[in-house]
């Protein structure tokens, strides 16, 4: 029987089977003496926004975490059919959260016939998760140049020839493209905003912050603003004082 011993948390390292490579058989302690700085009293009090910056902040600095913006975005088609995928967050504020993208993608398609996405970011070395869901709308023209120029120019120069989401022949076709564009442009140091490229800002509405606890005793923070008056639960629930209706929720 052959085992490999592969690292899979900071504390934690895991026996996998790999001849008989059961799924099954992987288990993760989801515990982080960290997240226990949030609470049953003091949560209720906190504003989303900030805790994400703080939670950000704390994966930002952790080097075990090579992305820490990677977040999938899901999007839904206008039968309701969704579709997610990894994008990387370029931006956020006390308003909402950015990502770019080809205004000719599937995802960015959806958006227009179906603003309201959602968001997830996994900090797999935190065990924490933070799910967003809420209005996507286009950044300004300039604000997506600002983005754009600060790209390196090899990446700039992808973005321009990529009929993202189109079938396209083979690879060759990318790399014709490409070495058109860049001898073209050889001698300037950035390329101008392709028309088909945005920014997209989501404004969320609804944030559930995800701890990982000891036995899958999960904590669940929910901050919500669309919740009807009707199924607020004063048992349960409270409203801060930003306005977000603030309550737990079961693992
Ligand atoms: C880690 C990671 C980050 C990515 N970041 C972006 C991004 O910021 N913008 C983007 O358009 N695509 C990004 N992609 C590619 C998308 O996942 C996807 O392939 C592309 O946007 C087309 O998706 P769509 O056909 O659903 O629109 C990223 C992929 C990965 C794996």
């Amino acid at each position: 029987m052959r085992f490999n011993l592969i690292p899979v948390t900071r504390n934690c390292r895991v026996l996998l089977d790999c001849r008989m490579s059961s799924l099954k058989d992987i288990r993760v302690p989801y515990d982080y003496d960290g997240n226990s700085t949030l609470n049953d009293t003091n949560f209720r009090s906190l504003n989303p926004f900030e805790l994400f910056k703080q939670w950000m902040e704390e994966a930002v600095k952790e080097p075990n975490i090579k992305q820490p913006n990677k977040m999938v975005v899901a999007t839904c088609d206008q039968n309701g059919r969704p579709s997610s995928r990894y994008v990387l967050l370029k931006e956020y504020d006390t308003e909402g959260y950015v990502f770019y993208s080809c205004l000719n993608s599937k995802k960015s398609n959806e958006i227009k016939a179906n603003p309201f996405v959602a968001l997830n970011l996994y900090w797999e070395f935190f065990h924490r998760q933070v799910r967003i869901e809420g209005k996507a709308s286009e950044v300004t023209r300039d604000q997506t140049n600002e983005y754009f120029i600060s790209r390196p120019k090899g990446s700039q120069i992808s973005a321009a020839i990529s009929p993202q989401s189109d079938p396209i022949p083979d690879r060759k076709f990318l790399e014709d493209a490409y070495s058109k564009l860049e001898s073209e442009y050889e001698n300037k140091d950035a390329l101008p905003l392709p028309d088909d490229w945005s920014g997209f800002k989501v404004v969320p509405d609804y944030f559930e912050f995800w701890a990982g606890n000891t036995d899958r005793l999960h904590d669940r923070y929910v901050f919500d603003k669309r919740l009807s008056a009707d199924a607020f639960d004063e048992k349960t629930m409270t409203k801060n004082s930003d306005g977000w209706i603030v309550y737990r929720i079961a693992p």
